[in-house]
């Protein structure tokens, strides 16, 4: 476009990009899509390349890391790459024993329950996290114009995972500790959103061209609760990354009461998942942010008329938006058809194509 020519160095690459310019409420030539979880096991390229590669370790090769990285974006087409790492590698790097099970999730070895066991939680600098900052680089290189969504989990989501001691459906030792202790719950979560800002800071200092924060337990508090013990820690990390020059996206599952809170947070963009739709979810948010989703992942499973209907009414409630990153309401389930997703990534593309005014 004209600004190109002028030599903007604002224009052109990732920072121009759709997905960039939706999160920003940038007109788009068309409405950009990524899938939560799109570098993981729905690929058979994937379960290729991990088979002798433990989880945690996979996420400490940069070379490993940018491949996987990369696969869903030559695959499908997607709009943006996210970084292949999961949630609970900062809070390892930061000092705590913990693996990642396969299927089963993050287990911790000692739970944190203490204020002695805060301690296990250290400061984070980047060379805690050197492979990080490689596969960022190496990513950027190799990405061009397509850009890198860096990510992290939310204070409340990685306590839970370090109070449960792994999984939990109820959250209930997480709760007990938070009503019962709320100064213990407030100092780890203070500790947590330091390691999580960090984190993200090595991210975009690396060069990812936005940021997600996956409060995805979230959805398990009421909105008095989560304002009172949750909000002000992820607060403290998404406003930490105001000046960083990056979109912000704030996600989490069953937080149709909680995204007006979470858009006050601080974010460019908040995340819904399939039970609220766009057009409801813009009314509580607000019109100053955009919004990301909200396709049941399990929908992908459905016959293609079925999945195609879907898209078109989530593209139509998704126009309430002042704008609107498309995705599924969560991760990709790995017993999904890869061809359905690349198909999906086609239709968006095809149904929201638009001229864009010069
Ligand atoms: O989105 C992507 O493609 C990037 C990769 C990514 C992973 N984890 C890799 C992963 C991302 C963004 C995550 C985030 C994550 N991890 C979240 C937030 C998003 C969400 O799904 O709510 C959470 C809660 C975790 C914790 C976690 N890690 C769980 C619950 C599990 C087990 C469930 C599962 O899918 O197996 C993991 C393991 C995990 N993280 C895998 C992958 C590819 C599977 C491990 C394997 O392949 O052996």
């Amino acid at each position: 476009g004209a600004a190109a020519r002028d030599g903007d160095p604002r224009r052109g690459g990732p920072a121009d990009s759709p997905f960039v310019r939706a999160c920003r409420r940038e007109p788009v030539p068309h409405t950009p899509v990524w899938f939560m979880r799109q570098a993981g096991r729905s690929l058979p390229e994937y379960r290729e390349i991990r088979a002798n590669v433990a989880m945690l370790e996979s996420c400490r090769r940069p070379e490993l890391v940018a491949e996987i990285t990369l696969q869903p974006v030559r695959r499908h087409g997607v709009d943006a790459a996210i970084l292949f790492s999961d949630i609970v590698v900062p809070v390892a790097a930061a000092g705590v024993d913990l693996d990642i099970v396969a299927g089963t999730g993050p287990v911790v070895a000692e739970p944190v329950r203490t204020a002695e066991d805060l301690e296990r939680i250290r400061p984070i600098t980047r060379d805690d996290v050197s492979y990080v900052d490689e596969a960022v680089r190496l990513l950027v290189a190799e990405l061009g114009d397509t850009p890198l969504i860096g990510f992290a989990g939310a204070p409340f989501t990685l306590a839970s995972y370090l109070v449960e001691g792994g999984p939990s459906r109820t959250h209930a030792k997480t709760k007990a500790l938070m009503y019962g202790e709320p100064e213990l719950w407030h100092a780890l979560c203070g500790r947590l959103a330091e390691v999580t800002l960090a984190f993200l800071r090595v991210q975009v200092d690396a060069g990812v061209s936005a940021v997600q924060l996956f409060d995805s337990w979230a959805g398990a508090l009421s909105e008095a609760d989560y304002r009172r013990y949750v909000l002000p820690h992820s607060a403290a990390v998404l406003s930490g990354l105001a000046d960083a020059g990056v979109p912000r996206i704030h996600f989490g599952v069953g937080t149709g009461e909680l995204l007006g809170a979470m858009g006050e947070a601080g974010t460019d963009v908040v995340g819904v998942d399939w039970r609220t739709p766009l057009d409801a979810a813009t009314r509580r948010i607000g019109p100053d942010k955009a919004v990301q989703g909200n396709l049941d992942p399990c929908l992908l499973l459905a016959p293609w008329p079925v999945v195609e209907a879907e898209v078109r009414r989530i593209l139509d409630q998704g126009r309430a938006a002042p704008g609107h990153v498309f995705n599924l309401g969560h991760g990709v389930l790995p017993e999904t058809d890869p061809d359905v997703l690349t198909r999906v990534v086609a239709l968006v593309h095809d149904l929201s194509a638009r001229p864009v005014e010069q």
